[in-house]
């Protein structure tokens, strides 16, 4: 059985309430908050699948529990072949919609420089109304967007179809 982290970086809790979804929509799944539970780079070690959360800040920034790690990943590259891995995360897309939810594919970037496989969990545009976001790739994004602000009522459907459509496309 496939070993599952969802590594999770919040700061007001949006995201982090994905997680613990997609917690008990991915039985055995393990929780790791990147403010409370992160160690080092060494902890995507222990597992073979990745769910990688992270709201967006700034200009289409990850939340800042990220930073640090992805910068280190940037730099280090530790060998990620054979991970699996799928994004998720918060963002506003009335308010932010100039870079609404551009830290996934920033965060989708590093991870394929460190060799992960990617392309998993990519989620159709439609029934979003934004002006751009970098998560944008040929008509999908690169992972599944949230937005608590605008379209709460989705969310949990939204987890519920992604979990099913990453099992489905990861094979586990
Ligand atoms: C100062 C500020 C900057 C933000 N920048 C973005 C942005 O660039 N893109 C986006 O989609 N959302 C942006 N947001 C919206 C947050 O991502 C949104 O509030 C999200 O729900 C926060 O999730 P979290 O509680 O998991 O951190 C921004 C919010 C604030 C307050």
């Amino acid at each position: 059985m496939s070993k599952i982290g969802i590594f999770v970086g919040s700061s007001g809790g949006v995201t982090q309430a994905a997680a613990e979804k997609l917690e008990e929509l991915f039985d055995g799944a393990e929780l790791i908050n990147m403010e409370e539970d992160y160690d080092d780079l060494e902890q995507f070690e222990e597992f073979d699948v990745l769910l990688i959360g992270s709201s967006t800040w700034g200009q289409g920034d990850p939340q800042r529990d990220w930073v640090d790690p992805l910068y280190e990943m940037d730099n280090d590259e530790p060998d990620l072949s054979g991970k699996k891995v799928a994004f998720f995360g918060a963002g506003d897309q009335d308010t932010h919609g100039e870079h609404f939810v551009s830290a996934l594919a920033k965060m989708e970037d590093i991870f394929k420089k460190c060799g992960a496989s990617t392309g998993f969990g990519y989620w159709p545009t439609e029934g979003y109304m934004y002006k751009f976001s970098l998560s944008e790739k040929d008509g999908k994004f690169c992972g599944l967007p949230i937005d608590d602000i605008n379209q709460e009522e989705l969310t949990e459907s939204r987890l519920t179809e992604w979990s099913k459509q990453v099992r489905q496309e990861m094979d586990i």
